[in-house]
């Protein structure tokens, strides 16, 4: 407010002098005789000894009138224009802070809680994969994709077969976005994988806000998603685009002890874990203690456990075991549940960030309260 009235002095100082001088002369001491006397005394010279009362020279009170009218109207202006004096439009006065978005990120866990009908029981998983698929288009030689944009919400993108089935998440997402119209699609994609980690009780994803919604033109071609159906020379081709090592490939991975494969999505099916809407390190453990096998049916190529045969794994998930350098940390975290939460959550606040030009440093992220906390 202080620098908003600061423009607007300086807005009249180089605009309009004439008001300057009448407002302030009039507002201050206009009614005494002392401003009457110095205003004779400062423009009528000659009179300075006549009587103290009015000549019938009508012109600078006419002058007075019109200013204070004009300063009226610029004022008046100012107050519903701002931005016509270089300040920002009246409606971007709210600048949402750390306690707005918590808000956002409350009404999403309350919706979570709520509408448990879903799947396994819960809209988590998918509101993850919503955000990482949103996050995985990035490519860093080109600095394109990424989660600055919500592109998905166009027909290019959102059509992309890896893309099936996300709108259901999207329209999970809507009644938020109605309640805080002010926050970003691309922002609130995002909220909500942190939200969705949090509340299934994986570790705290530090945010940033800041992402721009941008228009259909900035969609990303169809393919810059992994392929379950390749191997590990394809996911470090679809990773390392992104600029991660393989660390971070087997880290990210471990979003697949949530959800599950559906067959009218990506046409596979199952869950790849006994408790698909809690996050633990279970999906590396069953990565090496279980035996797995292709399984026989009229689907894509996938694998399931042999013992219950209700578990799966894609093509891509066994690459963890069979490449030797991701074997390394599939052994890690299996064997230590806090090296997984710690390496994921880096990971995961990176992967968040691709090509987001943020303002907010670093060192300023926020970390939200979880429902239960
Ligand atoms: C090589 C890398 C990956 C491949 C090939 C892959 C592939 C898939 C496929 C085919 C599905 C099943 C979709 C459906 O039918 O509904 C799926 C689900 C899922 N993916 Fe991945 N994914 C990969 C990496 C990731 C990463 C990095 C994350 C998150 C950090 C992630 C999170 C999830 C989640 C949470 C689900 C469950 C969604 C649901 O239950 O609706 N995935 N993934």
């Amino acid at each position: 407010m202080a620098s908003a009235s600061r423009t607007f002095t300086r807005a009249l100082r180089t605009t309009a002098p004439a008001f300057r001088t009448t407002t302030r002369s009039a507002r201050f001491v206009a009614p005494s005789q002392t401003f009457r006397k110095q205003w004779q005394r400062g423009y009528a010279t000659d009179k300075e000894d006549q009587p103290d009362k009015y000549e019938g020279n009508p012109t600078g009170l006419i002058v007075g009138a019109v200013a204070l009218l004009a300063g009226a109207g610029v004022y008046g202006l100012y107050t519903q224009k701002p931005e016509l004096f270089g300040q920002a439009p009246k409606s971007s006065f709210f600048v949402p802070r750390f306690e707005d978005y918590q808000k956002v990120y409350n009404a999403i866990a309350k919706r979570l809680e709520e509408h448990d009908d879903y799947d396994d029981g819960s809209y988590g998983p998918v509101l993850l994969r919503l955000a990482w698929h949103a996050s995985g288009t990035y490519d860093k030689l080109t600095n394109t994709g990424g989660s600055n944009g919500a592109t998905m919400r166009f027909a290019p993108e959102g059509d992309h077969g890896a893309n099936a089935g996300l709108k259901a998440a999207r329209d999970f997402l809507e009644p938020v976005r109605e309640a805080f119209p002010w926050i970003t699609y691309s922002d609130l994609w995002i909220l909500g994988g942190v939200c969705a980690i949090q509340e299934m009780q994986g570790p705290k994803i530090p945010y940033r806000a800041g992402r721009t919604d941008r228009d259909l033109s900035f969609c990303t071609p169809d393919g810059r998603l992994p392929d379950a159906s390749k191997d590990s020379s394809h996911i470090r081709a679809i990773f390392g685009r992104m600029g991660f090592g393989d660390k971070e490939m087997v880290a990210l991975s471990g979003a697949h002890a949530l959800g599950r494969c559906h067959t009218d999505r990506s046409g596979f099916d199952g869950p790849w874990t006994f408790s698909p809407t809690t996050l633990t390190n279970d999906y590396y453990k069953l990565l090496l203690e279980e035996k797995w096998a292709w399984k026989k049916w009229n689907g894509p190529k996938q694998f399931e456990d042999v013992k219950t045969k209700t578990l799966m794994m894609l093509p891509t998930d066994m690459e963890l075991v069979k490449d030797k350098s991701f074997r390394k940390y599939t052994e890690l975290y299996a064997n230590d549940n806090e090296a997984f939460f710690n390496d994921f959550r880096d990971a995961v606040v990176t992967l968040f960030e691709l090509g987001v030009p943020f303002q907010q440093p670093e060192e300023h992220r926020w970390t939200f309260k979880s429902s239960f906390d």
